[in-house]
């Protein structure tokens, strides 16, 4: 079994980039393969709306996020982690997911399968606050995102009033959280 952690913070060594890493131990732990990639050290460009789109439902914007397609259509689950900022997901996380436009449009509009292998999909935040309806807002558009990859939202963590940097250090049982998670996926 492979899986992929997608990290949406800027932030190494930050709150998000520790709870993936421990969800991603947990994974491995029970045999699993990981990889984690990191969008913050991609280059990619947020979703153009091209005219010109192929009826394949691939994206003809060459950068980075064609790795990302050809990674997440090999993985068989999916962490995704990404801080709130501003109430959502980064603006990181968030250009990623606009980028799967094409596999949108071509499961719903040209009713074709791509990226179409079942998965199961995780999804962990982190917040500064203590603000419930920021992670609605997130957890709405990450199970958006999850339908459109063919990606079951099974599990989920969040974490809320952890700010600094490495924060997340001082509360042992939301690494164990995590570290389960990934055992469970
Ligand atoms: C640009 C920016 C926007 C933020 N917006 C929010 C917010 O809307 N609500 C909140 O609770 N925390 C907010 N925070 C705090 C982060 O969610 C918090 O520091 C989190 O632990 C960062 O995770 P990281 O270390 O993985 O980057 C914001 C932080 C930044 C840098």
């Amino acid at each position: 079994m492979k899986v992929l952690g997608i990290n949406g913070s800027p932030r190494k060594g930050g709150n998000t980039d520790i709870l993936l890493d421990n969800a991603l131990k947990g994974a491995q732990n029970n045999g699993a393969r990981v990889e984690k990639i990191i969008l913050n050290d991609l280059e990619f460009s947020p979703c153009q709306e091209c005219e010109n789109m192929p009826d394949d439902g691939f994206c003809i914007i060459e950068d980075d996020m064609q790795t990302i397609y050809r990674k997440v259509e090999e993985a068989d689950a999916i962490i995704l982690a990404s801080p709130i900022f501003f109430g959502s997901l980064s603006a990181q996380t968030k250009m990623m997911i606009d980028r799967f436009q094409c596999v949108w449009r071509a499961k719903y509009i040209l009713r074709k399968q791509v990226l179409g292998k079942r998965k199961i999909g995780a999804f962990i935040s982190v917040e500064g606050s203590k603000r419930k309806d920021f992670f609605d807002n997130a957890i709405s558009i990450v199970k958006n995102f999850f339908v459109t990859i063919n990606a079951d939202y099974k599990e989920e963590l969040f974490c809320f009033g952890i700010d600094q940097k490495g924060a997340i250090l001082k509360h042992p049982e939301l690494l164990k959280k995590a570290f389960m998670l990934g055992a469970k996926l």
